[in-house]
């Protein structure tokens, strides 16, 4: 994913333990396609060298206001001036204290008061400098200037000390770069989604699931959190992390599943319906494993309720959108759940391109009509299938 393709990142390194993890943020940052050029402060070069972040970036390393490399000496204005966005990380109380007051006493400051790209800060500190009334009221200032934090999380410091000041992670907080330039088509609306595979208990050993490994809900939970939505994901068993913005409720049997969505439903303006949930379950679940004994066994299936079908059927439903998996015939059976479940969208796909890899190939199918998408990697789709639904939403 070159989700930062075209993107030019100034990013201030100033001084603090966590300037090691920034050399890990230039890496993810230039992976996700960003071309970052670094600007040190002196404390943050006490921790880090230059050589680190230029040989990581690829470009030439910046730490003086009177840089003479800069042909016109006017580093302090050049080097943001096509600039996407300036990310300070770490951020230090300092830099912060400074950045309130319009202080340009170095390269880094006098490039934050000299830009007019935004200004992203993640604060790195001891949680009694972050706690100070004085940061307290340097944070409350750079919000109502329009910079936007990132953190800091809470946890253990390197001082020893427990409470909030860690900076972010470096791949949350290339996560948080990625989601600031999207747009936020779903601000404010709640969405609440399904996930992953289910599976049905046979004994407390055995059970029948399937093969979604949650790629492609997981990809969409993402891309509507960084579209501006609070999302809730109902996410059968699968081994992915949780996408920043989103809550997950973890649940195993498409019973559970049925009941954590209506428990979820409640204020929802969405319901994305992505599990491969299972039709049918055991009738009855062996309280202890099943010996072998060499007989034939037979397993009574019985259907379980249909969520997708459930919560579009509710007198006042939220927009649904369903997904159909299919092995043939994709417009006919498509079409045919879109219309039986009575639902604004559904998005088509046949097993052997979207079950457990990390591609798909999707048609969106609307009142409108089908709309097929080029075959992308289940992130992209995830972001072309929130376009198009934000689209189809009622306003509010
Ligand atoms: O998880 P991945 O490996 O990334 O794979 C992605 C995917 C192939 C699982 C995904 O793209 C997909 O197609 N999900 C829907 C799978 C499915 O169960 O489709 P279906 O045609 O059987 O069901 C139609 C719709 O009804 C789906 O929205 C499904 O979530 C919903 N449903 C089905 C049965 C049921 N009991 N309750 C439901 O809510």
């Amino acid at each position: 994913m070159i989700e930062l393709k075209g993107r030019k990142l100034v990013l201030g390194v100033t001084g603090g333990v966590a300037a090691y993890k920034a050399a890990e943020l230039v890496r993810l940052l230039g992976k996700a396609g960003a071309d970052v050029h670094v600007v040190l402060t002196e404390g943050g070069a006490r921790f880090v060298t230059a050589v680190t972040f230029q040989a990581l970036s690829g470009n030439r390393v910046w730490t003086d206001l009177w840089d003479p490399r800069m042909d016109n000496n006017m580093a302090h204005i050049d080097l943001t001036r096509d600039a996407d966005a300036i990310l300070i990380a770490p951020a230090s109380a300092d830099v912060m204290a400074k950045l309130t007051h319009g202080l340009a006493d170095d390269l880094l400051t006098t490039l934050c008061l000299a830009r007019d790209c935004p200004l992203l800060v993640a604060p790195a500190m001891n949680r009694q400098m972050w706690e100070h009334p004085a940061t307290q009221r340097n944070v409350a200032q750079l919000r109502a200037d329009g910079v936007t934090l990132f953190g800091p999380a809470a946890g253990e410091q390197a001082c020893g000390e427990v409470g909030l000041g860690r900076m972010l992670e470096p791949e949350e907080l290339c996560e948080a770069v990625i989601g600031f330039f999207q747009p936020r088509l779903l601000a404010g609306r709640r969405v609440v989604m399904t996930a992953g595979p289910t599976f049905e208990a046979i004994d407390p050993v055995r059970g029948i699931t399937n093969s979604s490994s949650g790629k492609m809900a997981y990809g969409l939970a993402r891309a509507c959190a960084q579209a501006g939505a609070e999302v809730v994901l109902v996410s059968g068993p699968v081994a992915l992390p949780v996408p920043a913005g989103a809550h997950r409720v973890s649940v195993r049997s498409a019973l559970e599943m049925h009941e954590a969505v209506f428990a979820a439903l409640p204020g929802a303006d969405v319901f994305i319906g992505v599990a491969a949930v299972a039709d049918y379950r055991p009738a009855t679940s062996a309280e202890h494993k099943i010996k072998k004994s060499g007989a034939e066994l037979s397993i009574t299936l019985t259907p379980n309720p249909d969520i997708l079908a459930d919560v579009a059927g509710l007198p006042n439903p939220p927009f649904c959108v369903g997904f159909a998996a299919e092995s043939r015939n994709l417009d006919e059976y498509a079409e045919g759940k879109r219309k039986a479940k009575k639902l604004p969208l559904i998005v088509g796909n046949l097993v052997q391109d979207g079950l457990g890899g990390d591609d798909n190939l999707v048609v969106l199918y609307d009142a409108a009509g089908r709309h097929p998408l080029p075959k992308a990697t289940k992130p992209d789709l995830a972001r072309a299938i929130v376009a198009h639904l934000a689209g189809l939403l009622p306003q509010v």
